[in-house]
């Protein structure tokens, strides 16, 4: 992009300035914020860095900027990144909660703010979005994607790269974005962090890629390797993935960063023989900065001047990301995003933290609501709050929190108390520990006092905000500890009971299914949380959030996404030999896109412009929704389409397109979506898109269950 002044400076430089361009590595952390130690603050002083990332505050990056350009011979800015993943300071549900919007233009607004606050506190980069497709909710990563649909994570993916990069990266109000992790490490064996992927060239280009390329479309300026193999290759090396499909195939023309020391990993992988092999697979792979191996560091040099890899592919990578730092305007300007005033009045504005609650808000989900139990009256006589997440504002930050400060965080117990009437009592027990081993009933007594006298208890359980994210693979979906045996006690006391759940992943609460009359899934909401979740409670917010993964009846279902195919003996309940299980429905607990709220609509007059196109044809689906309770609601209008034939099986739905609509009590709305041939375009079976003739049918609900159907042809 700035091809002559990326020559003028790499004209100037040495073998040992140039990989050092190419050498990323980390600030550590301590009490009083970021710390550099002094062997990596020494490495600058020497032009063996790049970049530093989870470096932030004005202070240490000015302090490290300074070294940079005033103690070097070039004088060439670092980068500083950080994985601003749901906000900087003001921190928003994690992003699959925030998928649970249904609102991407909502998240591209939070991700701005979250760019707002990065780029005061010094940042140029965050590794974000992470927008790996998440069949399987074993994987603890789940939490950071946007649940198991390629369109949702491409939408939401996209509206996080606009928020951040803005149209003007040169802005200092916006930083780079990350897409992350290249490629497939959604989907690892068995659901185990890091495990080998084996899945076909076709699932991983008709679910994995998708995101990928429309991120390439919106212009995203980094990709981040995953650390997974994909076909045998590990990412890190993989000529298919960066070269082929990167960038010949989409024309990515920005830097490709590792993931933490993934290079080095191709050792243990069994794919590279020592770290000069790895340092030649990956920069041939056209992969350019080094995250915390330092393997190209020590090794490009000699295999430069062997003659292994050529200079000029060293010199492309040390392009690619001198370019991004004239784009930030570094050159001009090193200093430019650590302005000590700009930083003391971005930080936490209050516009900032009335996002955050509206995000928390519409990113709850109601999952169960018998008797119309909530929305509870604001005048009880008690209240109970019992479990290990009422009081605890620390797990309300979920995995990656940034420069996020638990204090800030507004608990359940608080956002009740604030929300119920002066003389409402409102008390709260533990009850049982946040522990996955935990199996003490010390806290239980006292719980089930509690709620034998009071009007109404809201149980807060769920799972700490370590126990969802990277590393943090689970092979069971209970409630961790001794939250089920709790849960059950308090149920039979027979004080109605509301639970709100806390998790990075869907959890089996079969029994709470059953038992329990009002379910609300509340994620974790950052710093808003407890305010969000008692406007739930409490009816001041009427909750429109929708799953965005099938929430799986029990942990053998997994993985159990919708865009499953029919195969040839679909199950029939009355017939053995059929697909299906012996000791549990095929059906998940809840299907995508589920959710309900406080009223009810209804779906009515479903139309199709026309009942056949040609593949380059469109139509358009009206459908009629009216709004038949009594409140004003939210509603997330689903559009899933099944090829009914084709040279290649297809899924039985897929979600095509969604209108998330307001409607007060009583009103209709006629909701229209442009159905285009291209949308529906599949790959034959050589890999190739089509659309051959043939009946498509549609299907438009509130879910991907239940849903009105009508067809047209494609001649
Ligand atoms: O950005 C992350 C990545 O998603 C997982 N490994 C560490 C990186 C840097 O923190």
């Amino acid at each position: 992009r700035h091809p002559e002044k990326v020559d003028s400076v790499l004209s100037l430089m040495t073998m040992e300035e140039k990989v050092g361009q190419l050498n990323l590595l980390s600030s550590g952390f301590a009490e009083t914020g970021p710390v550099l130690s002094d062997e990596y603050r020494d490495m600058i002083y020497e032009s063996k860095l790049g970049g530093v990332f989870n470096a932030h505050t004005v202070e240490h990056t000015r302090e490290l900027q300074r070294i940079a350009v005033e103690e070097t011979r070039l004088g060439i800015p670092l980068l500083f990144a950080f994985d601003v993943i749901h906000g900087h300071r003001t921190i928003f549900p994690v992003p699959l909660g925030e998928s649970a919007t249904w609102d991407p233009e909502l998240i591209k607004k939070a991700s701005r703010v979250a760019a707002k606050e990065a780029s005061a506190a010094g940042l140029h980069w965050t590794f974000t979005p992470m927008i790996d497709v998440s069949p399987d909710p074993r994987w603890g990563r789940i939490v950071e994607s946007q649940g198991e649909d390629p369109l949702l994570n491409k939408l939401f993916g996209v509206a996080r790269i606009e928020g951040f990069q803005g149209d003007d990266l040169s802005d200092v109000h916006t930083i780079m974005a990350t897409a992350k992790h290249f490629a497939a490490y959604g989907e690892p064996n068995a659901g185990r962090d890091y495990h080998t992927v084996d899945i076909s060239e076709r699932r991983l280009r008709e679910v994995h890629l998708p995101p990928f390329k429309a991120a390439v479309e919106a212009d995203i300026r980094t990709f981040m390797t995953a650390f997974n193999e994909y076909d045998g290759v590990p990412a890190t090396g993989s000529d298919f993935l960066f070269n082929q499909i990167l960038r010949d195939e989409w024309g990515f023309d920005g830097f490709v960063v590792t993931d933490y020391t993934a290079i080095m990993e191709m050792m243990p992988h069994g794919y590279a023989r020592d770290e000069a092999h790895a340092a030649e697979l990956s920069i041939n792979a056209n992969v350019d900065m080094d995250m915390m191996s330092q393997i190209f560091l020590n090794e490009l040099p000699g295999l430069v001047e062997e003659g292994v890899v050529h200079e000029e592919q060293v010199d492309m990578a040390v392009a690619r990301i001198l370019d991004m730092k004239f784009e930030l305007g570094l050159f001009d300007d090193p200093y430019r995003y650590s302005d000590y005033d700009r930083e003391a009045e971005t930080i936490m504005r209050d516009d900032f933290l009335e996002l955050a609650l509206e995000v928390a808000q519409k990113s709850i989900v109601l999952l169960k609501n018998d008797d119309d139990l909530l929305p509870l009256a604001k005048d009880h006589d008690h209240v109970a709050v019992i479990g290990p997440l009422g009081d605890n504002q620390y797990d309300l930050l979920g995995s990656w929190s940034a420069a996020g400060e638990y204090p800030d965080n507004v608990t359940l117990l608080k956002g009740i108390e604030d929300m119920v009437s002066e003389n409402t009592r409102v008390s709260f027990a533990e009850g049982a520990e946040l522990d996955l081993e935990g199996d003490s009933r010390d806290g239980f007594d006292e719980a089930l006092e509690l709620a034998r006298k009071a009007d109404v208890v809201i149980m807060a359980l769920g799972e700490g905000r370590h126990m969802s994210g990277e590393a943090a693979s689970r092979t069971s979906m209970d409630l961790p500890g001794m939250q089920q045996e709790l849960l059950e006690e308090i149920h039979a006391t027979g004080t109605p009971v509301v639970m709100v759940l806390m998790a990075g992943r869907p959890l089996d609460i079969r029994w709470a299914d059953e038992h329990i009359p009002s379910i609300v899934n509340a994620w974790y909401l950052g710093t808003r949380s407890g305010d969000a979740i008692a406007s739930v409670l409490f009816g001041d917010h009427n909750p429109g959030g929708k799953l965005t993964f099938s929430w799986p009846h029990s942990v053998g279902q997994i993985p159990n996404y919708y865009y499953a195919k029919n195969t040839g003996r679909p199950k029939d309940p009355d017939e053995r030999y059929t697909s299906k299980y012996i000791d549990a429905p095929n059906a998940p607990l809840y299907p995508f896109g589920y959710g309900i709220s406080y009223t009810d609509y209804d779906y009515d007059n479903l139309q199709l412009s026309t009942d056949e196109i040609d593949d380059q044809g469109s139509l358009t689906v009206t459908v009629d929704v009216t709004n038949t309770g009594d409140v004003a609601g939210d509603e997330v209008v689903q559009l899933y389409t099944r090829k009914m034939v084709a040279s290649v099986t297809q899924p039985i739905r897929q979600l095509r397109d969604f209108e998330k609509i307001s409607l007060e009590p009583g009103e209709t709305q006629t909701v229209t979506f442009d159905l285009q041939a291209e949308q529906l375009y599949y790959l034959d079976q050589q890999l190739d898109p089509v659309l051959e003739p043939g009946t498509v049918r549609v299907f438009v609900g509130p879910n991907v269950e239940e849903t009105l159907e009508a067809e047209f042809e494609v001649r």
